[in-house]
């Protein structure tokens, strides 16, 4: 049988007890028989926990693997564009899996297209890069994601690049090599892509942003990566199939979920996820959206940090050992690294580490691991670990299907609906109306008054 991600948590123990765990089971498992069931709040939007099964057998997975395959092939570039659910999951996955200076690198090293990112800010710092980065190469695609086609990041940055990409092809050619993923039939980017004639993908009604990882939003700028997308959705297939477990020693999603809501009722309401990888950084940003977004609302949610260690020892390991005591770690512990080296000697010994000669960087950095964790459970941080055998596809596929069934069971045990995210609005309207969008008049009256009361004045010279 092929190996599972596991959940240890045997060092939230005292922060939770023997009996408060038992005694949470039942709930547990109500909440993730609502989710399963289909009978929960936001249950129009669950279209994500059979994804992984009915994607590998779509003849819509072959056409992305064909054009993915395109792009590898004949791509020097791929612009991606998009932003919160249409960036993050596949910003996180090919950080995670491609070479570290994948885009440094010439492609005869790579094999596939440099990736790059826009339309998640509204910088033109930041697009007069991406900008400069078409100019400058020959074979450029461009995969605009976006579900309303109404986002006002990747919508202004497109504009531009819209323009680039038909100043440097022609309109025909650059038509050709733009691809939009949206909805099936509403939106701007739909109607948009039918007049220009731009190849499409189609993002399920029942899959909301944060959960579109492993649809084309995710799939399609995945495999033009060169990454095997096939074993990600295996991976993702398979921890669909382990995470409906009921016995709680065989679910890492319905035990994280669990330990989580249990550290929260005594009052550990800051989780800080944490890696000894740098290449999984963005893994926390995607991790970091998918539970703040799901569970921040009505008052609640558990708020959700992340850390890259050892580098962030060295700036947040003293307020992590030693300051105000609400924080949880779950660590994510790479159990084979994707490379490994070994220290050399120096019979000078300058440095006082010549005890660290011969041995590998892993053992180094898995004893660093392992010191911090005892030192953070005995600071009383209560910790979990996540194991993941190796930094692959195939396990990755897994931790983000159990993060995600996870997170669904969670946002029930929470009492909330962790399936909408009515919160982004507010700061939209502000902006919409600020840049006197028509149909904001009102909103912007409203504004200019409360501009007349907000605290003001107190500035330094
Ligand atoms: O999770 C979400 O729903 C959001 O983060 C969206 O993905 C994000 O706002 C982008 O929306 P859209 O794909 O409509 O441009």
């Amino acid at each position: 049988m092929e190996k599972k991600i596991s959940v240890d948590y045997s060092f939230t123990f005292p922060f939770i007890t023997e009996e408060q765990f038992d005694a949470y089971k039942d709930e547990a498992l109500k909440a993730m028989e609502t989710l399963e069931n289909g009978v929960g709040a936001g249950n129009d939007f669950i279209g994500w926990r059979n994804l992984p099964t009915e994607m590998l057998k779509s003849d819509e997975f072959k056409e992305i693997l064909e054009v993915g395959n395109e792009i590898y092939t004949k791509g020097d570039l791929l612009i991606c564009v998009g932003i919160g659910g249409s960036y993050l999951g596949t910003k996180a996955v090919t950080e995670a899996l491609l070479h570290p200076f994948h885009n440094a690198l010439p492609k005869s090293k790579t094999g596939g297209p440099k990736i790059l990112f826009a339309g998640q800010n509204i910088s033109g710092s930041w697009l007069k890069a991406i900008i400069d980065e078409i100019e400058a190469t020959d074979s450029v695609y461009v995969n605009n994601i976006s579900k309303s086609g109404t986002t006002t990041e990747p919508s202004i940055a497109f504009r531009y690049i819209k323009n680039v990409m038909e100043k440097k092809y022609g309109k025909v050619e650059a038509a050709k090599r733009i691809i939009a993923t949206t909805d099936a039939k509403k939106g701007a980017l739909r109607k948009l892509a039918t007049n220009e004639g731009y190849r499409t993908f189609i993002i399920p009604d029942d899959v909301g942003g944060r959960f579109s990882v492993l649809t084309p939003v995710g799939i399609l700028p995945i495999a033009a990566s060169g990454i095997d997308v096939k074993k990600l959705l295996q991976g993702a297939e398979y921890a669909s199939q382990y995470t409906t477990e009921k016995d709680f020693a065989k679910n890492p999603a319905l035990v994280y979920a669990a330990v989580r809501n249990l550290l929260l009722k005594n009052k550990y309401h800051t989780e800080i996820l944490v890696n000894y990888e740098p290449c999984l950084h963005y893994l926390s940003e995607w991790w970091k959206q998918l539970y703040g977004e799901s569970e921040g609302k009505d008052g609640k949610g558990i708020f959700p940090a992340s850390v890259d260690f050892t580098t962030d020892l060295h700036s947040m390991g003293q307020w992590i050992q030693d300051g105000q005591r609400f924080i949880f770690e779950i660590v994510l512990n790479i159990e084979k690294p994707l490379n490994d080296l070994t220290v050399v000697s120096d019979p000078d010994d300058l440095d006082g580490l010549e005890f660290l000669a011969g041995k590998s960087y892993d053992e180094i950095n898995k004893n660093a691991q392992q010191g911090t964790l005892i030192a953070h459970y005995e600071g009383k941080v209560p910790n979990m670990k996540i194991n993941m055998p190796e930094l692959n596809e195939f396990y990755l596929g897994q931790l983000l299907y159990v993060f995600e069934k996870a997170c669904g069971i969670s946002g029930y045990l929470l009492g909330v609906n962790p399936f909408d995210q009515p919160g982004v609005e507010a700061y939209k309207k502000n902006m919409f109306a600020l840049l006197n969008k028509p149909g904001y008049e009102e909103q912007k009256a409203t504004l200019d008054e409360k501009m007349k009361t907000l605290p003001s004045g107190k500035v330094t010279e």
